[in-house]
């Protein structure tokens, strides 16, 4: 993605960002769409270079729309949904059901009928309890994998560590879960076991959790006799959200991760399953920046600047949930010198934070623009109406120029669904 000044004015993807914002207003999150596809395609690109069965499934909770979805079509994605939503979305956008996954720690019986209506792939079981239930809702077989819990801590926020013992999602290989879960498949009348499923957590930089869980998993296959078609390795793969993260290395890290797979593979004497990935974040993240207007600039003497936005945590919430930090850049660059500021949204919440002691120009005032970077996953999809605040319009650059894919949300849509 390519993010550079010219003549002291923002360039994004080779558009003016400031000129971008005047057309479609504030708050807007721009993507460059060349880069999601070059995200995707280096996924491919790795495993296809590992002469594998692959697939590279596209975690659609990260950031899904209509135009979202027909660019991972285009680029020979499959798609994980965790909801009738996610699901009913990629439905709409044409993409196929045959390569949908459906997840969910609790999916409803009105989701896996919906589903199992469709012929999504698979569902990826989270809970033992969930087998009797798709078990009877199926009138014809459906394949499933289990969703195990492998028990490996990995170094990131609590709030996005999922492969550890003690978590909500996931069928433990440990307390026996996992295990009752495969036979209680097998004994099923409709469900046909086909493989596993993990994911150790999001935004890891390194590859070691990966090949600690293959062994885990191995073991496990082997202690219980158990074949699998199918190897779904998750998501997670660390991204550059500030200078400090280190991203995950992705070619090199499959090439390990892969590598280590065949190596068990020799040494239990089992074919080599389908292998999957599910990036969400490392397709999308880096592709976005979030474009805001500054409105009121309050200076507290001696103490702190709060520069506030036109937006908040109405479309930036990983701020106040995770204590993320961003890179925040003017749209236009100034003579002046800088200082440290508080960028703050308009919501009415303390918490309401885009970022603490960022450096911005001393002159910065009423009407100038700023750029979040790295807001392309988890942004628009977890944005919220709080406050009554309109949801951002979403455009794509891309070779033919700009494209709006998301509408601004209307005053009208805010009370469409209120009954008087
Ligand atoms: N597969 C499964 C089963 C997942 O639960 C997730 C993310 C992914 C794949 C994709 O992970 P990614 O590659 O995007 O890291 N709202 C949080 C992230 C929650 C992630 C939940 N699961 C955030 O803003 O950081």
């Amino acid at each position: 993605m390519s993010l550079e000044y010219l003549n002291n004015r923002l360039q994004f993807a080779g558009q003016d960002i400031t000129a971008v914002a005047e057309e479609f207003g504030t708050p807007l999150i721009v993507y460059d769409e060349a880069y999601m596809r070059h995200q995707m395609r280096r996924f491919h690109n790795v495993l296809s270079l590992k002469d594998i069965p692959y697939s590279v499934s596209y975690a659609s909770k990260a950031f899904s729309t209509l135009g979202m979805i027909q660019i991972l079509e285009e680029e020979n994605m499959e798609l994980d949904v965790v909801s009738i939503g996610e699901l009913y979305t990629a439905l709409k956008a044409g993409f196929e059901p045959e390569d949908i996954h459906f997840h969910g720690n609790n999916k409803t019986p009105e989701e896996i009928s919906y589903a199992l209506n469709h012929g999504v792939k698979f569902f990826v079981i989270d809970s033992v309890d969930e087998i009797g239930l798709i078990d009877s809702l199926a009138s014809e077989t459906v394949d499933v994998l289990i969703r195990i819990n492998p028990g490996i801590d990995v170094d990131t926020h609590e709030f996005i560590s999922t492969g550890q013992e003690d978590s909500k999602f996931g069928l433990s290989l440990i307390t026996g879960d996992a295990l009752k879960a495969v036979k209680t498949i097998n004994d099923s009348r409709h469900l046909n076991f086909k493989g596993l499923h993990y994911h150790l957590g999001s935004q890891l930089s390194v590859y070691a959790p990966f090949v600690n869980a293959l062994i885990r998993v191995f073991d496990w296959l082997d202690a219980h006799e158990i074949e699998i078609d199918i190897l779904n390795m998750g998501g997670g793969y660390g991204i550059v959200y500030t200078e400090e993260d280190i991203p995950f290395p992705i070619e090199e890290g499959f090439d390990v991760i892969i590598d280590k797979l065949k190596q068990l593979c020799e040494q239990y004497e089992r074919p080599v399953p389908h292998v999957m990935i599910e990036p969400g974040r490392s397709i999308t993240a880096e592709a976005a920046v979030t474009v805001y207007k500054v409105g009121t600039i309050k200076t507290i003497p001696g103490v702190s600047k709060y520069v506030s936005v036109d937006g908040g945590m109405s479309d930036h919430i990983r701020t106040p949930l995770y204590g993320a930090e961003y890179e925040i850049l003017p749209a236009e660059l100034t003579d002046d010198e800088n200082q440290e500021v508080h960028v703050v949204g308009k919501l009415c919440e303390s918490g309401d934070i885009i970022g603490k002691n960022k450096v911005l120009p001393k002159n910065i005032k009423r009407g100038d623009l700023l750029v979040v970077k790295s807001t392309g996953a988890y942004h628009y999809s977890m944005a919220s109406n709080y406050n009554q605040m309109l949801k951002p319009a979403v455009v794509f650059i891309n070779e033919e120029g700009i494209k709006e894919v998301v509408k601004r949300q209307s005053l009208e849509q805010l009370i469409q669904n209120d009954i008087l």
